[in-house]
């Protein structure tokens, strides 16, 4: 049977691939070096058959480990934060295009099939077309950006070369459950969620009215899961938006979970982020055309769920005192 390898498999997208892979009853292997990503995400994971390989994708003794006999690989291990590239871009290019291509080499080596590579949205900077699709010119702002591309180019470059087949899905600002909400570069809707849960007060960076196309993790997992599926010649060596296709400003963003939470107080307003872009909304056709994606959860149902699961948290760690 099929091995799939998840790299990053403790963090919030990874282990959200692992877990619907094993409830299809795959055989599923993650690395992680748990560096941002946590072992509670893999733990319950583990009883559900889950092998957890502790490694570093830095390493490429780890990679080759990881890689043995494997069929698929959802490469999701990263820093994935553009403010943290700015502040650190050696320490993000280490794991974001040296991880990547120690992946790459290892897949090459243990003739892996395909690897489903996680792209992102932010290659496409802020150029003024909306919305953006995946034949637009990059054009990366910040140093995650360029590394992030770098990957991209790196997997067409190695089905190329080597025939490996490897698929880009480039995802737009993905929230949901399990998602860290602790971190100063926390994506903003699980800092927003937990802040307005405990009634702390948000900070909005710029005039918020930034826009995002906020893309619930079931429709992220859904397009993962039929990219690794569909036939090579429609997208091996291809980059695909997968989103949801709604654009969301952060005030709108930031009144809908009130709505949600219940939250009555102030929110703040800060200077512009370094690195920001301002508006990033996807033409998700071409997945649509490849592999049949469709986001099946919208931005408001996707953030009743994710308000859901946070109390829920809330309630558990209560209960447990
Ligand atoms: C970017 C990418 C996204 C990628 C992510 C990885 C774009 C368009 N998107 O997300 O695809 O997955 O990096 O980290 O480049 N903000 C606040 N207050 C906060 C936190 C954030 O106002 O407390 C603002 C930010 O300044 C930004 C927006 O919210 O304008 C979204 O920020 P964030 O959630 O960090 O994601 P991006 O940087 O957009």
């Amino acid at each position: 049977m099929a091995i799939y390898l998840v790299t990053g498999a403790a963090g919030f997208i990874g282990s959200s691939i692992a877990e619907a892979l094993l409830e299809r009853g795959e055989t599923v292997r993650g690395l992680d070096n748990l560096s941002s990503g946590k072992i509670e995400n893999v733990q319950p994971l583990m009883a559900r058959g889950l092998e957890f390989v502790e490694g570093d994708i830095r390493s490429s003794a780890d990679c080759a480990r990881a890689c043995r006999g494997v069929e698929f690989i959802f490469h999701q291990a990263a820093l994935p934060s553009v403010p943290k590239s700015v502040i650190d871009p050696v320490k993000s290019h280490q794991s974001n295009i040296d991880g990547t291509l120690n992946i790459l080499m290892a897949a090459r080596d243990a003739k892996v099939r395909r690897i489903i590579y996680a792209g992102s949205s932010s290659a496409y900077g802020d150029t003024p077309t909306l919305p953006k699709h995946e034949e637009m010119k990059p054009s990366p702002i910040s140093p995650y950006a360029v590394q992030k591309l770098c990957g991209e180019l790196y997997m067409q470059s190695f089905t190329q070369v080597y025939g490996l087949e490897t698929v880009t899905i480039r995802y737009f600002n993905v929230f949901g459950p399990r998602q860290d909400p602790t971190s100063a570069y926390s994506g903003v809707l699980a800092r927003f969620t937990t802040q307005m849960l405990e009634g702390s007060e948000p900070t909005i960076f710029g005039d918020g009215l930034q826009s995002r196309d906020f893309t619930y993790i079931s429709n992220v997992i859904d397009g993962n899961l039929r990219a690794v599926a569909a036939p090579a010649e429609r997208v091996s060596g291809k980059v695909f938006n997968v989103a949801t296709a709604e654009q969301i400003s952060l005030i709108q963003a930031a009144e809908e979970l009130r709505r949600i939470t219940g939250y009555t107080g102030p929110i703040r307003y800060a200077e512009d982020r370094e690195g920001d872009v301002k508006h990033s909304l996807a033409d998700i056709t071409a997945a649509k055309e490849a592999f049949g994606y469709q986001p099946t959860v919208s931005f408001a149902h996707g953030l009743e769920k994710t308000v859901l699961w946070y109390q829920q948290q809330e309630q558990l760690a209560h209960s447990g005192r």
